[in-house]
């Protein structure tokens, strides 16, 4: 069952039913002003921090789940009805609503009474606010007097505290409100210098601010009693809940339109200009006052929605294709470039199942996002490594987490993960490989942010491949630390209080549990490393490189082997995990995807095995599962692997993330028919049909699906912050369609389904857009290529002369 459809034309998801089986939601913002958005205007916004910024209020895990937001309420004023043009708050029944999200902006309407209202949501670049187009046509043959009421409800800024510290907070609640524009400004009379302000293009007829007035005693978002009568009250919140509403009398004759504009911005004032006149305590509203002036200008909202489509035109145009697959081109063209640059903006912090409140931006995460955005944004993606290995440990460890608006390091969520060091080099590679930008690797970037200790950010990938070297087991297999890429496998933890963290919680020395996973990543990162060194012409260090490889290569094979497929580790009594001697899991996915990904086993048929292995014991046509059979219960010395019912996260749920590594690794045993099957399975387009069962938006990925062991195998969770953004992008550009960055030129090395006669693709790399034509002549893999007419030998398109703005690349696969 669908809920709406693709607008491919547009780039959008039309939403045509409300009721949704979960919210299905949109980010606004790609600077600084963000917010987050549901298909019936539900959501929040905040600059830039979503915890300690946060600007309107949101309550998580409500009921219904999703309540709060940028509501409009419209209201014949002749016979008292009223209703949301967004379904959303008052649940009315309507004609025609539709939700179209598309790439930054949203927008919701529908026909009520005859009277149609549609909104378009967007924050334009380059400022901090966001902007609210409402346009209300009357369809009646008569004339139609309304009030439109807006309304949101303002956070006290750092929204863990706003949610939980209640005896202080119902007492600072201030806002001040003049010429129609309201203006929140809690704490600002002391060390705030920030503010923000909700204004209307129209001449209003009256507004609330104190939440209690607007609703009235007992009442909900549903039933406002300052809507139902049809009156605004003027009243000033001071303390309780500062909201923000106005109301606007519109008199529409018989097919007449109107537009009107809502701002809701973010101004900060210079310290010493808060307070106008100086010495007293009202707010200095100049900066804001030019802000709202600008945009109320008419045309100037219109402009500036064209300046963002541009924006994402320019984006996405970097990388288009036309394949025999109409969900591999909407997801490639369009929904997962976009949700990469969403997990770049946001990391995993604000969702509406990440609550902008915890985590910051994680090591492992960010380095990995990395691969699905770099292309786009190459210069913010320098910055983000730079500020990443700032935060490196002089050991070469990593914190797991740092802050953005501090850039510093946290142990919040513990340290000490062993595989984290290695992303960087992955990282930093994929980089190098798009940009060709060497000279990254001489910055001089510090450890811990301690100043004074810098040293080029290449020594920090020297370091990071020692990290693992020095933190070898007793089989000479890397030592996990507290988990490795599998936060929940937990070897060293032993917990057994309830409610102690698994991420914090350390109870053994870890001398002992060793991962193959991170076995697997060295081999892989130390290839990449073992590359970059002879590009700075470092060729005996890159021979070093390459023989810990060769000598980890080894010891996967003697150590990591379980017959027929990789072994995942060891435990802290040196006893196999992931092994057939386990009553329960006897395989996981980490490992199958990860070695075969980096080549492991290429040469002597375990590849091929563990591949197998894999399809027969791990993939369901819901995607490939982490680990089989699921843990039946709770095993102190696995920690919160098994902490989960069977069939949810990492117990053997579908954990999206991964599936692409197992996708990879059949493009490199030249496999395209199971390489794109396996990306189809989780493909969210290609999942639109059972939107019922799979219940998250099918245009973005979700972190999780329900997993066979689970009573609703099928149905996806957490959606849009997920590490499965990147990695899916990768895989199909890069493995499957097979367009590669290299360090000298780009890689043209498809491996596609049998049944595709081919495909056509624009990239743009280094300056130079590169039109690509693939065309089969054969079963194999086998590419003959003709660049500019002319065939030469090999894979790659050399990097063309200086000042060549397109080549033409021919691949014929035999
Ligand atoms: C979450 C984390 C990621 C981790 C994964 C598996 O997605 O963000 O860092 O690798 O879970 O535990
Ligand atoms: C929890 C989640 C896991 C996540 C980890 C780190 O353990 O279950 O998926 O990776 O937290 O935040």
């Amino acid at each position: 069952m669908k809920y709406g459809y693709f607008d491919d034309q547009n780039r959008e998801y039309v939403v045509t039913q409300p009721d949704t089986p979960l919210p299905w939601i949109n980010y606004l913002g790609c600077q600084a002003y963000f917010g987050i958005i549901s298909n019936t205007a539900g959501g929040y916004s905040f600059y830039r921090d979503a915890r300690l910024r946060r600007i309107t209020r949101y309550r998580y895990n409500n009921a219904p789940f999703d309540l709060g937001g940028r509501y409009i309420y419209v209201r014949d004023d002749n016979s008292g009805e009223f209703w949301s043009p967004s379904w959303q708050p008052t649940r009315r029944k309507l004609e025609n609503y539709f939700c179209r999200h598309g790439m930054g902006y949203t927008t919701i309407g529908s026909q009520f009474g005859g009277i149609e209202a549609s909104t378009r949501y967007f924050v334009p670049l380059d400022e901090n606010l966001e902007i609210w187009q409402l346009t209300v046509t009357n369809r009646r043959q008569r004339a139609a007097e309304l009030s439109i009421f807006s309304v949101i409800e303002f956070c006290l800024w750092d929204a863990q505290d706003d949610s939980t510290n209640f005896q202080r907070n119902f007492s600072i609640g201030e806002v001040e409100v003049e010429d129609g524009i309201i203006y929140h400004k809690t704490e600002y009379r002391e060390r705030r210098n920030h503010f923000s302000f909700f204004a209307c293009s129209e001449k209003i007829a009256g507004f609330d601010t104190q939440r209690d007035v607007f609703l009235g005693p007992y009442r909900g978002w549903d039933n406002p009693s300052v809507v139902e009568v049809g009156r605004s009250t003027n009243s000033v919140a001071h303390g309780w809940a500062p909201v923000g509403s106005h109301q606007i009398k519109l008199f529409l004759q018989p097919g007449e339109s109107r537009q009107i504009v809502f701002l809701l911005g973010y101004q900060e004032n210079p310290r010493d200009q808060k307070f106008d006149p100086p010495d007293s305590q009202v707010l200095n509203k100049k900066r804001a006052k030019c802000v709202v002036s600008r945009y109320l200008v008419p045309g100037k909202t219109d402009a500036a929605f064209e300046k963002l489509r541009l924006y994402w035109d320019e984006l996405l145009s970097l990388c288009q294709v036309d394949t025999p697959d109409v969900h591999t081109n909407r997801m490639v063209n369009i929904w997962n470039a976009y949700q990469c640059m969403a997990t770049f903006n946001m990391s995993r912090s604000a969702s509406f199942y990440e609550s902008g409140i915890g985590r910051g931006l994680g090591f492992r995460d960010s380095n990995q996002d990395l691969l699905g955005f770099v292309h786009m944004v190459p210069e913010r993606a320098r910055e983000r490594i730079l500020d990443l290995a700032a935060t490196q440990l002089p050991t070469g460890g990593a914190y797991h987490q740092y802050q953005p608006l501090t850039k510093r390091g946290n142990n919040d969520v513990g340290s000490g993960f062993n595989d984290d060091p290695h992303w960087l080099i992955i990282g930093v590679g994929a980089y190098l490989k798009e940009t060709g930008d060497w000279s990254i690797l001489d910055e001089p970037v510090p450890y811990d942010n301690v100043p004074g200790s810098e040293t080029p950010l290449y020594e920090h990938l020297q370091r990071s491949f020692r990290y693992t070297l020095d933190r070898l087991g007793p089989h000479g297999l890397p030592l996990i630390g507290r988990a490795d890429w599998n936060d929940c496998l937990n070897l060293n933890c032993f917990s057994d209080s309830p409610g102690q963290s698994f991420q914090t919680t350390t109870n053994k020395d870890g001398t002992v549990a060793e991962s193959v996973f991170i076995a697997g990543l060295f081999v892989l990162a130390g290839g990449e490393l073992a590359d970059i060194t002879k590009h700075r012409g470092l060729e005996a260090e890159a021979c070093l490189y390459l023989a810990e490889v060769t000598k980890m290569k080894a010891t996967i094979r003697k150590h990591g082997w379980d017959g027929e497929w990789f072994l995942r580790a060891y435990d802290d009594f040196g006893r196999k995990v992931g092994s057939k001697e386990n009553a329960e899991g006897k395989i996981f996915i980490e490992t199958q995807g990860f070695c075969t990904l980096a080549g492991i086993g290429l040469d002597d048929g375990r590849a091929q095995r563990a591949l197998e292995s894999t399809r027969n014991l791990l993939a369901t046509k819901h995607g490939i599962i982490l680990q089989q059979p699921a843990y039946s219960k709770y095993y102190l010395e696995l920690g919160e692997i098994s902490s989960y019912p069977p069939g949810y996260k990492e117990n053997a749920g579908i954990f999206c993330h991964n599936n692409p590594w197992v996708i990879i690794g059949e493009t490199r045993v030249g496999n395209g028919d199971a390489a794109h099957d396996y990306y189809t399975r989780i493909n969210p387009s290609a999942r639109e049909e059972i939107s019922d069962v799979h219940r998250c938006e099918p245009y973005v990925y979700a972190q999780m699906i329900a997993g066979r062991d689970a009573c609703t195998h099928g149905e996806a969770k957490n959606s849009w912050l997920t590490g499965t953004a990147a990695w899916n992008y990768y895989a199909i550009t890069q493995w499957i369609l097979g367009i590669r960055t290299g360090y000298d030129g780009l890689v043209i090395a498809p491996v596609i389904p049998g049944n595709w006669r081919g495909f056509h693709a624009t990239r743009k790399f280094r300056g130079v857009t590169y039109h690509i034509a693939v065309e089969r002549a054969g079963n194999g893999n086998q590419v003959s290529l003709e660049v500019d007419g002319a065939l030469i030998p090999g894979n790659v398109v050399p990097l063309p002369p200086e000042g060549t703005k397109s080549v033409a690349v021919k691949a014929t696969l035999r």
